[in-house]
């Protein structure tokens, strides 16, 4: 018995055989349980002989038990360990999951932003649905005014009975000179970098674009404040010292005097040239604030005045990187931001 009990424990592969052996063995109705029922029935002499060895059986029984229990989970241990073992001083291997990037937009506009904080000018923002008296009216820009109907606007539907005033997309930054003056006073110097949109779509033109808002209100600001400061932003912006910059007038309801901002290129075998030549790219409109404007913003113009000026992002990221379709900024398209080296 005790022969046949050690070699099957010794041979068990795992735990449930293990456990099996345990009841035919040493369980209830075992086999070395039912001898041990037999000592009742035998004489004082033999059970004093049988009696110990029978204990001792079921002892040694027990022992090589769990002795077997331990080295099977021992094993399992080892086994798991084999399986998960992990050399951390080996190579990676490599990016495993493609890394993302910033977009080229995103890239610019923060370019653009780090060179205006760097003359001063702090950030700001606004809405992107902006009531129309933000949007317009507070820009000069009233009712019947032509300039509402070539922004192409998006106008934001209207349910029967809403008494709310009416809601645009914005077409541009500039509400967000209204929103920081009302909301700061003078004087101040801010950009606000942002989306806006506008009902247009061909190669330069896309339903929602980035522009960058730029204003500065002092006591005595004047334009030439204003070309100082961009041509500050372009040489720093191109990497080009000296890039000649062009004002021409041109007409804002928003700002008296204005002028539409071109810098110098040229079209060399079809390739665009910035600061070199004498071809002229119109990248900005800008002025000095009109007095209605400040009034709007509860600003006061007998003792503040100031500059402003509203620019493409994309559009300069486009002359940056000399990417010839505004829509491909816009279309997710991974080969496109590998080629131009805005993607791993
Ligand atoms: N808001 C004008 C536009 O979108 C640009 C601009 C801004 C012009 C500020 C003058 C001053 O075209």
């Amino acid at each position: 018995l005790r022969d046949k009990y050690l070699a099957a424990i010794a041979d068990a592969g795992d735990e449930a055989a293990l456990e099996a052996l345990r009841v035919s063995a040493v369980g209830k109705k075992g086999e070395i349980s039912l001898k041990m029922r037999e000592l009742g029935k035998m004489t004082p002499e033999e059970r004093q002989t049988a009696g110990p060895k029978l204990n001792a059986l079921k002892d040694e029984i027990n022992a090589a038990l769990s002795a077997k229990k331990a080295a099977l989970a021992d094993a399992a241990l080892d086994e798991r360990l084999r399986g998960e073992w992990l050399d951390v001083t080996l190579p990676g291997r490599g990016a495993a999951r493609a890394m993302g990037s910033i977009h080229p937009v995103s890239q610019v506009m923060d370019e653009v932003t780090a060179i205006f904080a760097d003359m001063g000018f702090a950030v700001a923002e606004g809405p992107q649905v902006e009531s129309d008296w933000y949007n317009f009216d507070a820009l000069n820009i009233p009712g019947h005014h032509p300039a509402r109907a070539e922004m192409d606007t998006f106008y934001m539907a209207r349910a029967e009975g809403d008494d709310r005033p009416p809601h645009v997309l914005r077409t541009h930054t500039s509400p967000v000179q209204i929103r920081t003056m009302e909301a700061q006073g003078a004087p101040l110097r801010i950009i606000a970098p942002g989306r806006v949109y506008r009902a247009d779509y061909d190669q330069t033109h896309t339903p929602m674009f980035h522009q960058i808002e730029g204003l500065a209100i002092d006591r005595d600001i004047s334009m030439a404040n204003l070309k100082w400061v961009l041509e500050e932003f372009f040489a720093a912006f191109f990497g080009l010292e000296g890039i000649k910059t062009r004002f021409r007038a041109s007409h804002f309801p928003f700002t008296e005097p204005s002028a539409e901002v071109d810098i110098q290129c040229s079209w060399v075998d079809g390739q665009l040239r910035i600061g070199e030549g004498d071809g002229w790219l119109e990248v900005l409109g800008s002025g000095m604030v009109h007095p209605k404007v400040l009034q709007a913003a509860k600003v006061d113009p007998a003792e503040w005045q100031g500059f402003a000026f509203g620019m493409g992002i994309d559009r300069i990221a486009m002359l940056k990187y000399g990417i010839p379709d505004l829509r491909a900024f816009f279309d997710s398209d991974l080969r496109w931001l590998r080629h131009y080296g805005f993607s791993a």
